[in-house]
């Protein structure tokens, strides 16, 4: 009996001590949960798309500057999908594992919003889609799903605008053969994209409506991209010369890009129009080298993600802190034409 007195005491001070312990790791743990920033996974189609770079450096300079001088803390988490929806979802399931509070998706393929939305749903975490608009039928899913983007159409429209008010001004600027008609080539974006699909429909009924003559001599998909549309800009420059009048580019990469061939050329020819508002493009239109672009804003498309993540993160319904947010959580950048001859 007496041998067994120490082993007891060893005993009880064992029990002691990892009693302590247990105590001591339960309390840390839910002391750092409790410190954690709040995590944003930020989800890009192909981060080496200008437009999509310029939308993330605003992102994260908003998340930067909302985290100086106040207790807020954000970890915003950006990944590259590098054009694969496949690479895209095991990015997004893997945030999701890791508790991620909210996800800002740029869809690669905007017809696989399905599979991230049951995803999100599963795990209750509320989706902010941008730029590549999902059907209507997926955001009806869930009401914690919204959309920032831009009215597609109303790009469109605007940009066939410039080209009317040009016309109206001086019909021998643009009908450059004085035939009555405009010779014109369409240089399009991603097939499929929705901003692709109705930028080209609203500029040319919009030219048309005006009651301007429109022949299309050529056109194709460039993908939004430069160097692609210069590749298909020094085609068509070869095989219709200067019957050439018009060429209307789904976005400014392209219209960039088709300078690209003026230039290689040798061309004096600018009636080339865009629409996004690159720096490079504003520069070009401010030397008289194209006719004019809109101005999408990918900053200001970045602040309104910026806002509606914040108030998901705090709990509130940006339904109800987003003035402009439609009924069906749908919010789109604000825009406006910048042309040869100033700002509309
Ligand atoms: C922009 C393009 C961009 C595309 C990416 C469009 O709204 O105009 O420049 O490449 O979105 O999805």
């Amino acid at each position: 009996m007496k041998g067994l007195k120490p082993l007891v005491l060893l005993f009880l001070l064992l029990l002691l001590f990892v009693g302590g312990m247990l105590v001591f790791f339960w309390s840390a743990g839910t002391e750092s949960r409790a410190g954690q920033p709040m995590k944003v996974g930020v989800f890009v189609y192909d981060m080496s798309d200008p437009f999509m770079a310029t939308m993330i450096d605003s992102l994260n300079l908003l998340a930067d500057d909302a985290a100086t001088g106040s207790d807020r803390r954000f970890y915003f988490n950006v990944n590259d999908a590098k054009l694969s929806q496949t690479a895209q979802n095991r990015q997004i399931e893997r945030c999701l594992a890791l508790d991620y509070d909210v996800l800002c998706v740029n869809l690669v393929d905007r017809t696989s919003a399905a599979y991230v939305i049951d995803k999100a749903m599963e795990a209750d975490v509320p989706v902010v889609f941008f730029n590549r608009e999902p059907v209507e039928a997926d955001m009806e899913k869930w009401e914690r799903i919204y959309y920032v983007g831009t009215d597609a159409a109303m790009n469109g429209t605007m940009e066939g605008q410039i080209v009317v008010d040009t016309y109206q001004a001086d019909p021998d600027a643009i009908d450059k053969n004085g035939d009555g008609a405009v010779q014109y080539i369409m240089i399009e974006g991603e097939f499929r994209h929705q901003d692709a699909v109705l930028r080209t429909k609203a500029s040319v009924q919009t030219i048309l409506e005006a009651g301007i003559r429109l022949e299309k001599l050529d056109g194709g998909i460039a993908n939004w991209s430069r160097e692609e549309a210069t590749v298909l800009a020094s085609g068509y420059f070869d095989r219709y010369g200067t019957q050439i009048e018009l060429i209307l580019c789904n976005n400014d990469d392209m219209a960039l890009g088709v300078l690209d061939a003026v230039a290689e050329i040798g061309l004096d020819f600018s009636n080339v129009v865009g629409v996004n508002g690159n720096q490079e493009c504003l520069a070009a239109i401010n030397e008289q080298k194209m006719l004019g672009t809109v101005v999408i804003d990918a900053p200001a498309h970045a602040e309104l993600i910026f806002d509606v993540t914040c108030a998901l993160l705090d709990g509130s319904d940006p339904q109800q802190l987003i003035s402009n947010m439609t009924d069906d959580r749908i919010v789109r950048a604000p825009m406006y034409t910048v042309t040869k001859t100033g700002t509309q």
